[in-house]
């Protein structure tokens, strides 16, 4: 079998974490049951490109419970968990992906990926989808699945301009992904990842989050929780407003780089912390980025500036600027809960990962009347996810009465 991972003599300790993961996915457990059963995936290679974490793992063996032949490479060069990979390549599923590869080794594994001639891809950031629409054009699949906010923007621009030529179920459009994977799971996993990489205690520091979307507002009300000072910048009226509501201080990135003493950026976006924001911010400031790419900070511009640097913790590196002020960057930029914590806790990516792979059956059951073009996946699969989850949570769900559907189907019954 052919892999490239960090260490196979991880195996046992990630075999431990995997399992602990899977006790707190009940979902995707139910899912595998009949995965077992029924084999939908019968034969089909399915290439993830995915962060390589505990929760993925029982998502590829789901997969493979399924009647697939899983690949598994990174979606992000500082989030592979060597143990985990080493685990999978003990169970004989080939990865390709090593904490701290360097750009070069990350793209080697993503064509070593699709050299097994997927017919499904599972993209987390659209880096292996857009590899397939460019360099890999000679790979032919009956479509892809894209897990996060950041990839749906990228494969809707390919739809817009008429690029994109494969099926794609937008996974992160699935109710139960985004309104609990962005909102609950990045809310908790960031604060673990600065907390972490730092040790600060949040209580009493003015915590500016930049972007209140999904992501943004998890982040905000999980900061909230913690005692600190909650700073939003929004470039939507209706999203700032909405912070504004929630009791958060609404402000410009130029005053809020005055105000804060830690800062997480969770937009999607480019640059939205600049040289003009970092030369206005206090001595210690701390910088974050929980979003897809590192872009979102000016990382060129803040190393071109210091005039040294230095790692002070694990994940943790700070630079000096000409007037002597330092800024600490946790986790080089990229996905802090990833790169300086585990991602998000199992409970969460359950619902993610059962949706991932109901959408590799849904693509392939569908496969002679899709088109190329983004699909959401059906809400009865979220009614089912939620249920499945809410049922294990303990809670009970309330039915309409007859009299009721006849009322909301209605509309003669009025004041
Ligand atoms: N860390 C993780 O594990 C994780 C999990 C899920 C999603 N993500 C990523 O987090 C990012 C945000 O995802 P989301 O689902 O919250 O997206 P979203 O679209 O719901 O929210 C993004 C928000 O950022 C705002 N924004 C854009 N540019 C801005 C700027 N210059 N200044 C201030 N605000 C700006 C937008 O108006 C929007 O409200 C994406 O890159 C997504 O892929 C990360």
């Amino acid at each position: 079998m052919n892999y490239d991972i960090a260490n196979p003599d991880l195996a046992e300790g990630g075999a431990r974490r995997i399992s602990w993961a899977g006790r707190r996915m009940q979902v995707l457990e139910t899912v595998r049951e009949r995965f077992r059963e029924e084999k939908p995936l019968d034969g089909h290679v399915v290439a993830a490109c995915l962060h390589v974490t505990a929760e993925t793992a029982n998502l590829m063996l789901a997969l493979r419970d399924g009647g697939a032949e899983p690949i598994l490479c990174a979606s992000n060069p500082l989030s592979t968990q060597d143990d985990v990979a080493a685990a999978l390549v003990a169970e004989g599923i080939p990865v390709f992906a090593i904490r701290g590869e360097d750009d070069s080794t990350y793209y080697k594994h993503i064509h070593a990926a699709l050299d097994h001639a997927p017919a499904v891809t599972m993209d987390d950031g659209a880096d292996l989808a857009t590899v397939l629409h460019t360099d890999r054009r000679d790979i032919e699949v009956i479509g892809s699945t894209e897990e996060t906010t950041t990839g749906v923007i990228r494969l809707r621009a390919m739809a817009a301009d008429g690029t994109l030529r494969v099926p794609v179920v937008a996974v992160n459009d699935s109710a139960t992904k985004h309104l609990f994977d962005n909102h609950y799971g990045t809310g908790q996993s960031t604060l673990d990842g600065i907390i972490r990489a730092t040790n600060v205690l949040l209580a009493g520091q003015n915590l500016v989050v930049v972007g209140f979307g999904d992501c943004g507002r998890g982040v905000a009300d999980r900061a909230d929780g913690l005692g600190a000072k909650v700073i939003v910048v929004e470039v939507d009226p209706v999203r700032a407003l909405s912070a504004a509501m929630s009791g958060y201080r609404v402000m410009t990135a130029a005053d809020a780089a005055e105000a804060g003493d830690i800062f997480i950026t969770v937009t999607g976006n480019k640059h939205v912390l600049r040289m003009e924001h970092f030369d206005k911010m206090k001595d210690g400031a701390i910088l974050a980025n929980s979003g897809h790419f590192d872009i979102e900070l000016d990382l060129r511009s803040l190393r071109a500036n210091a005039t040294a640097r230095r790692t002070v913790r694990d994940n943790l590196e700070e630079f000096d600027m000409p007037d002597g002020r330092r800024i600490l960057l946790a986790a080089e930029g990229r996905l802090v809960n990833l790169g300086a914590a585990e991602g998000h806790p199992a409970d969460v990516m359950d619902m993610s990962f059962s949706n991932q792979a109901l959408a590799a059956e849904y693509l392939i059951a569908n496969r002679e009347t899709l088109e190329p073009r983004i699909y959401t996946l059906p809400s009865e699969i979220d009614d089912l996810v939620a249920s499945i989850k809410l049922a294990h949570l303990g809670g009970g769900l309330e039915k309409l009465t007859a009299d009721q559907i006849d009322y909301l189907g209605g509309w003669q019954e009025g004041t």
